[in-house]
């Protein structure tokens, strides 16, 4: 059993309890005091048998099957109510991944980090495409999501005239012909410094990684760009928190 004293919790988020308390202010102009206490008692009822089961119950996390529990400020539509998170942040289940589509890209969510309001996505076509190379900068302006400062940038570079020298790069040979090079690159500032000129390339893409977890730098020597891209990157999100209502027992 699982009730909620919302007037303890000013933060709790429900549209139910803002409605509540709108709905005692109002009573309070309208009506003198005997009256308002007998309202008050069954608004409280009411608030107790409401709060207890179905809009509780609707919120409780889900998972697509693996990955992370999914919950505020996530959702699953159809397995949770809309009111159960925010549409930046539906998840969709996909042969039981979690994915989280914003207006341009498609993600995998790989983990989500609800303590310090961040999570790892990696794209999709990394996993889908048979030549999986970022093809453009991602921006995530209008949308509430930021690159987390943990990420590094792994910088690559298309149909090249000339290949670095003594240089190490990964090799992205799906992505090359004949007489023109493509590769990627951690350090973008140390390959100017040997003079190779960018010029030399028709575009250019820089992707952001986190490759602190679990991956040392000998073992990402050894990595093939593919594998680096399915590391996946960390963004932080802004929504509003929800500390106080999961104190109390409840959900938002
Ligand atoms: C967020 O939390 C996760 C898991 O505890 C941790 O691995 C990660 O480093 C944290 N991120 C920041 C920026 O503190
Ligand atoms: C992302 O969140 C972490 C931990 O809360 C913080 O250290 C970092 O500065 C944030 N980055 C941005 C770009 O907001
Ligand atoms: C990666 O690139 C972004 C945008 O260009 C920049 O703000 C950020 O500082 C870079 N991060 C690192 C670790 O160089
Ligand atoms: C490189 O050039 C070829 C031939 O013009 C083109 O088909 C290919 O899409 C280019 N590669 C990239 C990554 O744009
Ligand atoms: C390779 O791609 C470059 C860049 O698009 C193009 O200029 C060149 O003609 C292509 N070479 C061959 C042999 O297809
Ligand atoms: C790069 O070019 C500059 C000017 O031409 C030269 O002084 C410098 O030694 C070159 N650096 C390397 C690493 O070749
Ligand atoms: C991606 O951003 C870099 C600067 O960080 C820029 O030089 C490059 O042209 C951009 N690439 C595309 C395809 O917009
Ligand atoms: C790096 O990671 C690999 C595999 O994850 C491990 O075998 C290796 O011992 C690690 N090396 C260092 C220096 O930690
Ligand atoms: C990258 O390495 C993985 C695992 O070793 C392998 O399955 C994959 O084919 C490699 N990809 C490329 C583009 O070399």
């Amino acid at each position: 059993m699982h009730t909620l004293d919302s007037s303890q919790f000013p933060f709790f988020s429900s549209s139910f309890s803002n409605l509540q308390n709108q709905m005692i202010l109002q009573i309070s102009f309208h009506y003198n005091k005997p009256q308002l206490c007998i309202i008050t008692s069954i608004l409280f009822l009411v608030t107790t048998v409401l709060s207890s089961n179905p809009k509780f119950e609707a919120c409780s996390p889900r998972s697509c099957g693996t990955g992370p529990p999914i919950k505020y400020p996530f959702w699953i539509p159809y397995e949770q109510e809309p009111f159960c998170g925010y549409p930046h942040f539906e998840i969709t289940c996909m042969d039981k991944n979690p994915i989280l589509r914003t207006s341009n890209y498609e993600f995998l969510v790989k983990d989500i980090y609800y303590s310090n309001s961040s999570f790892t996505v990696a794209d999709i076509d990394v996993y889908e495409d048979k030549c999986p190379v970022p093809l453009y900068n991602y921006t995530f302006d209008q949308t509430p999501f930021t690159y987390s400062s943990e990420n590094w940038n792994l910088s690559f570079f298309y149909n090249c005239s000339t290949e670095p020298i003594d240089y190490p790069t990964y090799e992205v040979d799906c992505a090359k012909n004949a007489t023109h090079f493509s590769f990627a690159d951690f350090h973008k500032e140390a390959l100017e410094h040997k003079n190779y000129s960018l010029n030399e390339c028709q575009f250019m893409v820089t992707t952001p990684l986190n490759i602190n977890e679990a991956v040392n730098i000998s073992s990402l020597l050894r990595m093939n760009y593919t594998e680096i891209l399915k590391t996946g990157f960390v963004l932080n999100w802004t929504a509003p928190h929800c500390h106080y209502c999961e104190k109390s027992g409840g959900r938002c």
